[in-house]
This record gives C-alpha cells, sequence and structure tokens, in this order.
C-alpha cells in the first residue's frame, strides 16, 4: 500500500518553483458568468493565467455556469454573459489550443463527483467557511440555498476532475482550496485505503492587489463600479471621472486612510509597470484632476489592444460555440476517468 506522500506539500505555491518547472503543473482555474470581466480581473487574474499558459502549464479554465445560480435567483443572462466570459479570455490571450476551456453544464462527469465529495464534507466546515458566508450576506438574499452553502464541494470536483495541482486564485478563494486539499486527503484515506488518488493543489496567489471600483468599494460587475474590458474608452473616461477621491489637494499613495486616490493610483502603476509610490510622486500637486487623466490615458492605452482583440473574436462566428464544444470534449473525457477512479476506489465498478 502506498501512503500519501503529500501531506507536506503547502497551501500556497512559489511562483519560482512553477517558473522553473512547469510541466509539473496543471491549472485549474475559472469565472462565474455573471457579466463582462473587468479590470479588477484582468490585473487580478487573467494577466495571471496568460503568463502561466505562456510559461507552458498546461491550463483547464471552467466556465462556472452553475455557481451563478448559487446567491442569486435566476441565472440572468447566462448564455450571453458565457459569451462575454469567453471572449475577455481570449481578449486577454487565452490560447484555446493551449488551454481547455469549458462550461459546467457541459461535463457531468465533473458535476458527479460532487456526490462522493460531498460525503467528506462537514455541514460545520461549510458553514463556516468566511468566503460562502461574505457571499450570503452580500447576496441580499433572506437564506442560503444548499448550492450556495456546498459550491466550495464543487469548485473541489473543476480542481480535481482533471488533477489540478495550481490554482490561480485571490486571496478570497483560499478557503475553497483548502477544502479541497481535505477532500483529497480524506478520499485518499477513507475511500482508497491510504494512495494518493487525488493530490493535494496548491494556491498561486496573484501578485495584484485587489482593485476598488470607482465607488471606493470592492469592484464587481454587479455594483456597476467597475471598469469592464470591453468598455469603449469614452465610457472607461465617463467611469474614472466620477470615480470617488477625497478633499485633499495633493496626491499621496496611503491604501487604509485614502483609499480611493490610491485605488487609482495602484490601476495607473499597474497600466505603467511601476511602484504605486512613483504615480503619487509624479502627480503630486496635480491632485485628483490630473490623477484622473493619467489613470483615463494608461487604462486606455493598457486596454486598447486587448479590446481591439475581442473585437476581432466577437465577429467571427460560431467562435465560442465551437470553442466551448472542443472544451467540453476533453474535458469530459478526463472527467469520466477520473470518475471511474473514484468508483473503482468505492467499489463501485464491480457491479
Ligand atoms: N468561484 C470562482 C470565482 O468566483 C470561479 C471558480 C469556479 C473557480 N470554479 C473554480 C476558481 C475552481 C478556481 C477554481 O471567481
Amino acid at each position: 500500500m502506498t501512503l500519501t506522500t503529500t501531506l507536506d506539500i503547502p497551501l500556497l505555491a512559489d511562483p519560482a518553483d512553477v517558473a522553473a518547472d512547469p510541466s509539473r503543473y496543471r491549472v485549474l482555474t475559472g469565472d462565474r458568468p455573471t457579466g463582462p470581466l473587468h479590470l479588477g480581473h484582468y490585473f487580478g487574474t487573467l494577466l495571471n493565467r496568460v503568463r502561466l499558459q505562456r510559461q507552458g502549464v498546461e491550463t483547464f479554465l471552467v466556465v462556472a455556469d452553475y455557481q451563478v445560480i448559487t446567491d442569486r435567483l435566476s441565472p440572468g443572462e447566462i448564455a450571453a454573459n458565457v459569451r462575454e466570459v469567453v471572449l475577455d479570455n481570449l481578449a486577454a490571450g487565452i490560447d484555446p489550443d493551449r488551454t481547455t476551456v469549458f462550461a459546467h453544464s457541459a461535463v457531468p462527469a465533473l458535476n458527479q463527483l460532487l456526490l462522493p465529495f460531498l460525503s467528506l464534507t462537514t455541514v460545520a466546515e461549510l458553514q463556516r467557511n468566511p468566503t460562502v458566508k461574505d457571499e450570503a450576506a452580500a447576496s441580499g438574499l433572506a437564506s442560503i440555498s444548499g448550492l450556495l452553502l456546498t459550491y466550495p464541494v464543487h469548485q473541489a470536483a473543476d480542481i480535481l476532475f482533471c488533477h489540478g495541482n495550481l490554482v490561480p486564485v485571490g486571496d478570497d478563494q483560499l478557503p475553497h482550496v483548502e477544502q479541497t486539499r481535505t477532500i483529497a486527503r480524506r478520499f485518499n484515506e477513507r475511500y482508497a485505503g491510504g494512495r494518493a488518488v487525488f493530490g493535494e493543489p496548491q494556491a498561486l496567489l496573484s501578485p495584484a492587489p485587489r482593485l476598488l471600483g470607482v465607488d471606493g468599494r470592492k469592484m464587481s460587475k454587479s455594483r456597476g463600479n467597475a471598469i469592464a474590458l470591453k468598455a469603449t474608452a469614452d465610457e472607461t473616461a465617463r467611469l474614472i471621472r466620477r470615480s470617488v477621491t477625497d478633499a485633499r489637494r495633493d496626491i499621496t499613495y496611503d491604501p487604509a486612510e485614502r483609499p480611493g486616490v490610491s485605488s487609482l493610483v495602484e490601476v495607473a502603476a499597474l497600466c505603467l509597470g511601476v511602484a504605486p509610490e512613483e504615480v503619487a510622486t509624479q502627480v503630486g500637486a496635480g491632485g485628483s484632476a490630473l490623477l484622473k487623466a493619467l489613470v483615463t490615458e494608461v487604462v486606455n492605452e493598457e486596454l486598447r489592444p486587448v479590446r481591439e482583440r475581442r473585437a476581432a473574436f466577437a465577429a467571427e462566428p460560431g467562435l465560442v460555440r465551437s470553442l466551448l464544444a472542443d472544451g467540453a470534449e476533453r474535458a469530459s473525457a478526463l472527467a469520466e476517468s477520473t470518475l471511474t477512479e473514484v468508483q473503482d476506489a468505492l467499489g463501485m465498478s464491480a457491479y
């Protein structure tokens, strides 16, 4: 009997290890199709994904359509939103020849992994998951659905169906990666006699800070405070013009005391590839008018090629549909083989 040897793999991956040996890693990451992706996604996850893909790490990208109905009463414009999310990823540089892009709903065997994985998860673990709690509070709904409570387990199925071992995420997703590691460990112990059917995935934290929306709150599609990748240059200018700053004339970088100003400074710094302090010093006495003019210019400059590529992809008829069909076929083959391993371990293949 092989004992699990994965116990000492740290939760957080070291980017230097990934760059040194990309072939040891398989990335699984995803987006909820609730609307077009924005600048926060771009700096927080998309660029990271594209960098990993370019390093040669095999990548799976789930369009988490079933996750849309976790925290709202209806799926909304889901077909249009799936298309937006795929186009945004392509525009950012995701290459469907190198990255498998698929939707949850098209890969039944992945979803079936939810059942054995739920058996390895306690209700108490789910109830104390801080991200689930935050999302439940933010949803404005009077009660939490069973799907909202259990979606971290569904996310474990996303990661483990393809034996993904690297999950690039923002820190809000860390509890889910931990839950996935717990499920992998328990599966091996309880159902596989200690054999390492599943490894323990690692999270790769985004190097970029979390951006605020133009109203000073967390940037989010549903709050209408986000600069969408697909927005026009004029829409971008308008949004930045109305962004919340403060009464002080000079510009400094002080995220704790001056969140609005500092977030704008961060956006400019990310686009320019310099430290935020440098941007703040340069703008200095120019005040928020100059800062906003600078941010508008550099954001539009940064997104210009992304928007051009996006428009070109959007104009190709059938592109998104055929890419999702190919991705679903590849993902299904893997999911079925993993489900067979799982059913073998459970003794369910013997009858
Ligand atoms: N919950 C993630 C988000 O809201 C999307 C997602 C779904 C995901 N499945 C995943 C992320 C698996 C990482 C791994 O952004």
